[in-house]
């Protein structure tokens, strides 16, 4: 008897040493440290979260009072903007001092408790890096602008005269006059992709290179898992080639991806580089050397075209355009972030189309390519908005929410370029929503209208299990369970018909109707399938179902699990 039970609890054990090794090799993500491949990530500005203080303007010790909240949300990875000491001109991507910490937002000592405090409950923190540039206040700058021959001339890029294309490739069309402007003192032009009080460092010089490695080291060093890297295409420029169409230098792209790595194995680059799909290969690095991550700036352009005409073609042949990324790459998706929505990459008519759905009015618009809206007044339907989040938890990536909008906030276009997607996040009723004590904010507040703070809030979204933020909380847990979604493997299943989305990940089956109308539709192969119903399908009965004909509602989206 003994020897039986002994028999069948070896085998007992031989079963889960099988089992986790298929595990394991359905999942690679779980063994070997990808940890980004399913990880949620929260975007955030210390300085419009919480403040602790009352001084109006948000800090670190008020981020930490919330991080119970972003946990229990399942936000596994926290993106903080820059914090750094700085004039201010770019909201924070004008550093004056990489190594420092605004002192309105807090010092080193509240930093490393954040980092211990988040840890504690399993979350991780990344930091942009904004190595393009510096801010024209920055010493570095200071120094090299106070004569021809200061050791540090040769930190920026500089002309004797101004060159022919100074006006050519600015990235904030209508605001910004040109790319090249000339320093008064020492007469020469300095170089600068964004604003002219944002000089672009100069990588050719072997000492600005070895001064950002210490940069990634210093803050890696400080308990982080990485960096959202700003501006690559601009940052790999060479300089003194064509202005429209740079020579890239992406060994350096590698080598500070290396460094990284050296530094803390579990390190991630994750990339800014709204670029077509064709020259995606070079930024991940052939054998996985380049960038970990990347934002799918092109899908977001045409998930949105989507969401304003209901036509999905131009989304389904950007999924398929972006789908080749190495073994150990992951695309980014998002909804919105803090910037305008670039929709650059669609054609014109398809530019105007999404433009009058979602942002007719100029004021609405930003250098003639964007949108300067939240979601949720864009989108203006909370059945919309709905789909919109199942189809970021459902896309092929690592999902990126911008903080506010999970509960549906609006905007400010009295502010004045992107200030109008960056207001004080809204906590409750209480006086400027909860996010201050002080008379006087560093931001105001949404006070009046549909998005007044008193009617969108986290505290009543809490108490309300029909709340968006609920339906993200569910979102998150849902796919917390459903990790091949981080995988390559996955497969966007066409003749579904029009306004249809369906993205089959092995035995998963997600399918989105972008259409406010309702649908039958065909699963192509799903004759002898049965699927069970994990998620969504107002209209959907409960249960398992016999395939191929699946009913679904007005902007209905519907998750299966395939036997
Ligand atoms: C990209 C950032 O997202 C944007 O907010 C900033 O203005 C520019 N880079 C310049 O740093």
């Amino acid at each position: 008897m003994k020897k039986k039970l002994l028999i069948v609890f070896i085998l007992f054990l031989a079963g889960c040493a099988v089992a986790q090794e298929k595990e394991k090799l359905a999942y690679p993500d779980l063994d070997t440290g990808t940890w980004y491949k399913n990880a949620l990530i929260y975007n955030l500005e210390i300085g419009v979260f919480k403040d602790s203080d009352g001084d109006g303007r948000g800090d670190i010790p008020g981020l930490i009072s919330k991080l119970d909240y972003l946990r229990s949300m399942g936000v596994d990875v926290l993106w903080l903007a820059p914090f750094f000491p700085s004039p201010g001109r770019d909201d924070g991507y004008d550093v004056a001092d990489f190594y420092g910490i605004d002192p309105s937002l807090g010092n080193h000592g509240h930093f490393t408790e954040l980092v211990r405090q988040a840890r504690q409950r399993g979350m991780r923190i990344i930091l942009d890096l904004v190595i393009n540039h510096t801010s024209d206040q920055h010493p570095w700058f200071r120094a090299s602008s106070s004569s021809r021959d200061s050791p540090f001339r040769e930190w920026y890029i500089w002309s004797e005269k101004r060159p022919k294309d100074w006006n050519k490739g600015m990235v904030f069309p209508g605001v910004q006059e040109g790319v090249w402007t000339k320093d008064p003192k020492t007469d020469q032009y300095y170089y600068h992709r964004f604003y002219e009080f944002q000089p672009d460092l100069n990588y050719t010089n072997p000492e600005v290179v070895a001064e950002v490695h210490r940069l990634i080291a210093f803050w890696l060093q400080q308990g982080i898992d990485g960096f959202r890297v700003d501006a690559v295409p601009f940052v790999l420029e060479l300089p003194g080639s064509p202005g429209d169409k740079p020579r890239l230098d992406f060994e350096f792209l590698y080598r500070m991806r290396q460094f990284a790595m050296f530094r803390n194995p579990e390190a991630i680059i994750l990339g800014e580089a709204n670029v077509p799909p064709g020259e995606n290969a070079a930024y991940f690095g052939e054998d996985s050397r380049g960038l970990q991550m990347m934002f799918n700036f092109y899908v977001n352009q045409h998930l949105f075209f989507a969401l304003a005409t209901g036509d999905v073609k131009p989304l389904l042949t950007a999924l398929k355009a972006t789908q080749q990324i190495p073994e150990m790459a992951q695309w980014v998706h998002f909804l919105r972030n803090h910037d305008e929505i670039d929709l650059g990459r669609l054609t014109e008519k398809q530019r105007e189309r999404v433009f009058e759905k979602f942002g007719p009015d100029s004021s609405m618009q930003l250098y003639d390519r964007g949108i300067r809206r939240r979601l949720a007044p864009m989108l203006g339907r909370p059945d919309l908005i709905r789909l919109a989040y199942s189809v970021l938890f459902a896309l092929p990536g690592t999902p990126v929410i911008r903080y506010g909008e999970e509960i549906g906030m609006g905007d400010d276009l009295s502010l004045k370029e992107r200030l109008s997607v960056r207001t004080p996040m809204q906590w409750d009723t209480t006086k400027n929503a909860g996010f201050s004590s002080g008379d006087s904010l560093w931001r105001p507040v949404i006070s009046e209208g549909k998005y007044d703070y008193r009617q969108v809030n986290v505290g009543q979204q809490l108490g309300d299990s029909t709340s968006l933020l609920f339906h993200l909380k569910r979102l998150a847990s849902l796919r917390r369970r459903l990790p091949q979604i981080g995988d390559r493997d996955y497969e966007i299943v066409e003749g579904m018909g029009e306004g249809i989305l369906a993205i089959r990940y092995r035995s998963l089956l997600i399918l989105h109707n972008f259409c406010d109308c309702e649908k039958t539709v065909r699963v192509p192969g799903g004759e002898r399938l049965t699927a069970s119903l994990l998620f969504g399908g107002r209209t959907a009965d409960p249960g398992s179902k016999q395939l191929p004909i699946v009913k679904l509602g007005p902007y209905d989206y519907q998750w299966y699990q395939l036997f």
